[in-house]
């Protein structure tokens, strides 16, 4: 049975719970499933495609997600990679926040080719980041996560992995 890696950066949980969506939807598919950190991967070893991603900050992805690029680039090279970005700007029917996110993403895979690249949305709350917030009874959370559309992308996953 072939088995995919899901490797995730998330500083908040959003990015985390998005892979466990993709994941369980792989799941689903009989795949089996890997999901990790991608900080805690230490080799591809018996993986037969990689799904990775992780949220935007100030306009860059959490560094765990370019430095797993850079760390396994000989392994990626040889298989299927999918790739996702989450952030709240993404989309959410900006254009000019979209093109930033598929330049970040252009950025982030260094020349490994992706099989499948999507934005998705995220869930921001001043409670999560700021002790202020907690305090702030305007600041509501915002979450622009789309699960059902996250885990319909995933399901397209092992055809164009050709699993
Ligand atoms: C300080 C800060 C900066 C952010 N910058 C961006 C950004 O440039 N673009 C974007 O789309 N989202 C941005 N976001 C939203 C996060 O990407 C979003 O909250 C994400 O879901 C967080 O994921 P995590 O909980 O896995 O860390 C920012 C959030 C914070 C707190």
């Amino acid at each position: 049975m072939a088995t995919v890696l899901v490797a995730y950066a998330s500083r908040h949980g959003a990015t985390h719970e998005i892979a466990e969506w993709i994941a369980g939807a792989l799941e689903r598919d009989g795949l089996t499933v890997l999901l990790r950190h991608a900080d805690e991967v230490g080799d591809l070893e018996g993986i037969d495609a990689v799904v990775i991603g992780g949220p935007i900050y100030v306009g860059r992805v959490l560094i765990p997600i370019p430095s797993f690029f850079c760390r396994h680039r000989t392994a990626l090279g040889t298989m299927p990679v999918a790739l996702f970005l989450s952030g709240t700007l993404i989309a959410a029917g900006n254009p000019r926040q979209d093109e930033r996110g598929y330049a970040i993403a252009e950025s982030v895979r260094q020349g490994i080719p992706i099989v499948a690249l999507a934005l998705f949305g995220g869930r921001f709350s001043w409670a999560r980041v700021s002790i202020i917030g907690r305090f702030v009874p305007a600041t509501a959370p915002k979450d622009t996560r789309d699960r059902p559309a996250i885990e319909a992308w995933a399901k397209t996953l092992p055809a164009r992995f050709g699993l």
